[in-house]
């Protein structure tokens, strides 16, 4: 079958200052995806290359750019899911790594277990030999800013905390019908120490089943995780090959249930691409097998 890749960005209120670097960034991500895909790579691997690309730039908040939690520290959490055998990899609240993405596939790859936290995902990192980054590699200027604003007057003078995140994400189909997601985030901002959100929690920041579709989730990660919102939204495929309501469904138990902001990006199983979202901006890109089209944007 023909591939297909979507990419998210995050969906919060972007400032229009920020759109064209999210627009590029992943335009970029996607284009690396379908270009593995293209080559007969895999979904795993296509996900995985189109998260690395968004943590490595700095625009997001995943990798390079991750926000700064409350004692002023970088903690990452990021997951892999293989649709064809449903097992997943994951890290969680981890530390001066630059791709937790990799480090997820790692433990997806070569062990029996599903998701490691703090030390020990650092420890699995250093033994699987990723390089150890200081924090001051994945610090830019306006998370810098953000909190020493945070340390000068105790108010958050972001605008993301409960508006949705920068959180990055991708689902993929390849030529074989094998389906895969991946999330990678720097969470919220100034969130307490070891808080961990929706991203690296199968099913809720991410699903992948074969018989069904791929999704990944973007936004306020308590509420999302309350709904289970990947899984929630690939449930909804079953009989109903339409990815495009699915994910408005499912963000409207979101919003209906829990009072929840936040983004979806879905493939179902034939290939079709769909995604919505109730914060005011997602930043997004696809390339849809299937129907030949592509697309980059911010949907309003
Ligand atoms: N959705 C990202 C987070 O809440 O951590």
């Amino acid at each position: 079958m023909k591939p297909s890749i979507i990419v998210h960005g995050g969906a919060w209120d972007i400032p229009d200052a920020l759109v064209d670097a999210h627009i590029s960034g992943c335009r970029k991500a996607s284009e690396y995806g379908y270009d593995l895909l293209s080559r007969g790579g895999t979904a795993l691997d296509a996900v995985e290359a189109a998260i690395a690309s968004m943590e490595d730039d700095p625009t997001f908040d995943a990798g390079v750019g991750s926000v700064l939690n409350q004692v002023g520290k970088v903690e990452m959490d990021a997951i892999i899911m293989d649709g064809s055998t449903l097992r997943s990899g994951a890290v969680a609240a981890v530390r001066n790594i630059k791709n937790p993405i990799h480090v997820a596939r790692r433990l997806l790859d070569t062990t029996q277990f599903s998701m490691l936290a703090g030390e020990g995902a650092f420890d699995f990192a250093m033994k699987c030999g990723f390089a150890e980054c200081n924090e001051e590699d994945l610090l830019v200027g306006r998370e810098l800013d953000d909190y020493r604003e945070f340390l000068k007057t105790g108010v958050l003078r972001t605008r993301r905390f409960f508006s949705g995140a920068d959180t990055v994400g991708a689902c993929a189909i390849d030529s074989e019908g094998h389906l895969a997601c991946a999330t990678s985030t720097g969470g919220t901002p100034r969130k307490m120490a070891g808080r961990v959100g929706d991203s690296p929690i199968i099913g809720s920041g991410a699903y992948a089943d074969d018989t069904l579709g791929a999704a990944s989730s973007t936004g306020w990660g308590e509420k999302i995780m309350a709904v289970v919102l990947a899984k929630t939204a690939i449930d909804m495929l079953a009989g109903n090959d339409d990815p495009r309501a699915a994910s408005e469904r499912a963000i409207n138990i979101l919003k209906t249930r829990v009072e929840g902001l936040g983004g979806l990006i879905i493939i179902s199983k034939s290939g079709k691409v769909g995604y919505f979202h109730n914060t005011p901006r997602m930043a997004f890109a696809f390339a849809e097998g299937i129907s030949g089209s592509s697309k980059t944007g911010i949907s309003l």
